[in-house]
């Protein structure tokens, strides 16, 4: 990574300009979305298999197998939602005891505790209530454009993971193509938002999915991730894509790498937490 492209020390670098149709200030942003999940858990899975774009539980399972999950490794998920990234993870590893997952919305951690057996945390990825060096694989499913601070959070996952750990961040990225750009768009922005209040009867689910566009349209292009990666510290910092629009980042914390031993290896989830998060 050349060294131009690095973010600046101390420059903080949001995933998208702010959306003052949406939430006003950038202080109201956390409590904005934190709302939005929470009013459209219910229905998240059912806006999520609609929208029919390939982010489906298989497309998550193949891709935290490319970037390195395997049996045994202590999984920290990021962002849980409802679980749809932590269950392929439990899956890799063997035994749902190996994953944690964190969510700030109270909404979205019930569905997954309601779903899954995994062990689920209050808390936001910028500030991480994880014990430093005690996780194998950190992944984040879809919210990068929830952060407040990409150098922040990226800097969290880093502290957070043993040496010889792996950072793995799926996202959507809009289509380089102007044709597949529009197209997306009119996809998206119009009729994607009118399906969701139709299927789910939920005014804010239809409010997500316009947010949801919103936001990867303004996302902050692919070199500054990779370069926000680079910056706190990871190796073998790349990016693969996938039909043009899944994005999987991926990097390593130098070390050794961890041969997987099997689902015995995992602590008790208590063993992890620097502390409890409470509201
Ligand atoms: C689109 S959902 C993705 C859920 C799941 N990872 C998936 O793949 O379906 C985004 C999630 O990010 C969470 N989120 C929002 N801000 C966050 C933050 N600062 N740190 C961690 N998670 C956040 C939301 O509460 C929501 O559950």
């Amino acid at each position: 990574m050349e060294s131009s492209q690095r973010p600046k020390p101390g420059g903080a670098l949001p995933p998208h300009p702010t959306l003052a149709q949406y939430y006003g200030h950038d202080a109201d942003r956390p409590q904005f979305v934190r709302r939005l999940f929470d009013l459209a858990a219910r229905d998240y899975d059912t806006i999520e298999g609609g929208m029919a774009m390939g982010t489906g539980r298989r497309y998550r399972r193949d891709a935290l197998r490319r970037a390195g999950l395997g049996a045994g490794m202590r999984v920290l998920d990021v962002a849980i939602g409802t679980g749809l990234v932590a269950r392929e993870a439990s899956r890799l590893a063997g035994d749902p005891r190996c994953v944690i997952g964190l969510d700030p919305s109270t909404g979205m951690l019930a569905e997954a505790s309601r779903q899954l057996g995994v062990t689920g945390v209050l808390g936001v990825g910028e500030q991480l209530p994880i014990r430093a060096a005690s996780i194998d694989f950190v992944s984040m499913g879809y919210a990068l454009r929830h952060l407040a601070d990409l150098g922040v959070a990226f800097r969290e996952f880093f502290r957070v993971l043993r040496p010889g750990g792996i950072v793995c961040v799926l996202e959507l990225t809009r289509p380089a193509s102007r044709v597949g750009f529009v197209a997306l768009r009119f996809y998206m922005r119009r009729i994607v938002p009118i399906l969701t209040r139709l299927r789910t009867r939920n005014a804010e689910a239809e409010v997500l999915m316009r947010y949801f566009w919103d936001t990867v349209e303004c996302c902050v292009p692919p070199e500054k991730i990779l370069a926000a990666l680079d910056g706190a510290g990871f190796e073998d910092v790349r990016r693969t894509l996938a039909v043009g629009l899944f994005s999987e980042y991926t990097g390593r914390k130098s070390g050794p790498s961890r041969v997987p031993t099997g689902p015995a290896s995992c602590p008790e989830p208590d063993n992890f937490f620097a502390r409890r998060m409470t509201r």
